[in-house]
């Protein structure tokens, strides 16, 4: 007996004696003596038509079946007279594993997405939302495979730490306190009494711990989760996502910013090639502007501009924005956007942005005004990437710390690392939700995860 997921069954070259498939009903219609059934296994979009004979001993049970029902299969795998199939399952005995009653909620419709949240447990079982989650594992591995290829070693860094990489203060705590009667010393917490013995916090990015890796193994990366309280309830803000963050040791900020070019370009081609069909879902249901603006993220060169640059298109667009700007402000999404999606018609890499209001580890440009950072813009998801060369210069990182009031004590190994054989380097922090909605075209990040913590939502 063969037993097989549908996606590999479809690819068959040719008919198959006797196949083994378990899936869920998908819809099922009776006709004079059979019953067709459209299973899907989750494997791929598409469904496997059983037809069902009445000659079947359960058959009476079979035709009773509906919409989300278990079932196991086996059968000959034969071409389909049928149109809109090459292969049917000739059912010679089907087992019902689990019934569906009638109050099943995905019935035979479209249903809108805020509902589909609202049943995050059963959504993947809907063609978008499986598609999606496959198009989220083929990512993963495409990024990994990227890397690779490239010989840079993939690294692993704390998700529990105590610094504050972007300095924005956007961390959630840790403790193993009972919170009502956790220690205090003048009316403080007294974190010294804590688990970690001083104050603990989730992750906003690794990319501290990957600059140590970077300085020892050259080029390194890391893919992994990130956390961030920010309380800013958008369609592009989770509080738990993925990041993925290179790292490389004598890289400047244009070599970084090839390498983020060439990653975004490398990624959409493999997702289009390795997952046409689940794409294709994508380009006729959601975004049909999808595959052109693939095709040409993949084809064209990015447009690069400053900062200061991008104020002044901004500025001189004739357009009324709801945040005004100047130096020193910060590119807001509607600005990202018109840059992006209106000016350019494609993705945009912002860099040297104003010194102030950046993190301390950005290397400083001779301006002192500016530094060697980027921030990479696609259409329709705004900032993909945040990266910059790194302050190699232990004087002038240590006056940046001061400047920005951090405890040197805090960082102490980071500043060591400046202190031996210090080097420049560069990486950035990819947002992987975010890159999942740039090739699926949708536009809520809480749908291209599977179980999204946003603010007050942390059901499932
Ligand atoms: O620009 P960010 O904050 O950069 C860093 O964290 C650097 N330490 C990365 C590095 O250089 N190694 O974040 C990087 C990317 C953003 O461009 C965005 O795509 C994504 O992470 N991101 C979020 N995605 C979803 N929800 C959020 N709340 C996000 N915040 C950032
Ligand atoms: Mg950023």
């Amino acid at each position: 007996m063969f037993r097989s997921k549908i996606n590999r069954l479809l690819k068959s070259e040719s008919p198959l004696d006797k196949v083994l498939v378990k899936g869920w009903i998908r819809t099922r219609r009776d006709s004079k003596s059979f019953s067709f059934i459209e299973l899907n296994d989750g494997s791929c979009l598409e469904n496997l038509q059983i037809i069902a004979s009445d000659t079947l001993e359960n058959y009476s049970q079979i035709k009773n079946l509906t919409t989300g029902a278990s079932i196991s299969v086996v059968g000959k795998m034969m071409e389909s007279p049928g149109k809109g199939q090459k292969w049917e399952l000739d059912a010679t005995d089907i087992h019902v594993l689990g019934l569906s009653p009638e109050n099943y909620p995905l019935q035979k419709k479209r249903h809108n997405d805020d509902f589909l949240r609202t049943i995050a447990h059963l959504r993947p079982r809907t063609n978008k939302y499986g598609a999606t989650f496959r198009i989220r594992s083929e990512l993963s591995f495409a990024i990994h495979k990227y890397f690779r290829e490239k010989d840079f070693y993939y690294v692993h860094t704390p998700i529990i730490t105590a610094s504050d990489c972007e300095g924005a203060g956007e961390m959630f705590n840790i403790t193993a306190f009972d919170l009502d009667n956790a220690p205090k010393v003048d009316g403080k917490t007294d974190f010294s009494m804590d688990f970690f013995g001083k104050e603990a916090k989730l992750t906003v990015s690794g990319q501290l711990s990957a600059e140590m890796l970077a300085l020892a193994l050259g080029n390194v990366y890391t893919f992994g989760p990130t956390f961030r309280a920010e309380n800013s309830n958008t369609r592009r803000h989770a509080a738990e996502f993925w990041m993925v963050e290179p790292e490389m040791a004598f890289y400047d900020l244009f070599e970084n910013m090839d390498l983020a070019e060439d990653f975004i370009k490398s990624l959409t081609s493999h997702i289009l090639s390795h997952c046409s069909n689940d794409i294709k879902l994508f380009a006729n249901f959601v975004d049909k502007n999808l595959l052109s603006r693939l095709e040409k993220t993949m084809t064209e060169r990015f447009a690069r501009i400053t900062y200061e640059d991008a104020v002044k298109i901004i500025n001189n667009s004739g357009r009324t924005f709801e945040y005004d700007l100047s130096f020193g402000k910060a590119l807001q999404a509607e600005h990202e956007r018109f840059l992006t999606e209106i000016y350019f018609g494609g993705p945009v890499i912002v860099y040297h942005y104003p010194k102030d209001n950046s993190p301390f580890y950005m290397r400083l440009n001779d301006d002192h005004r500016t530094v060697a950072n980027m921030d990479i813009l696609l259409p329709t998801v705004g900032e993909i990437i945040g990266g910059s060369q790194r302050e190699e210069r232990l004087d002038v990182l240590v006056s940046r710390m001061d400047e920005l009031g951090l405890n040197q004590q805090d960082y102490w190994w980071y500043v060591d690392s400046r202190k031996f054989g210090t080097a420049p380097h560069s990486g950035f922090g990819l947002g992987f939700e975010r890159m999942m909605m740039f090739l699926t075209g949708i536009s809520n990040i809480r749908d291209v995860i599977a179980f999204p913590r946003t603010p007050k939502n942390i059901e499932f």
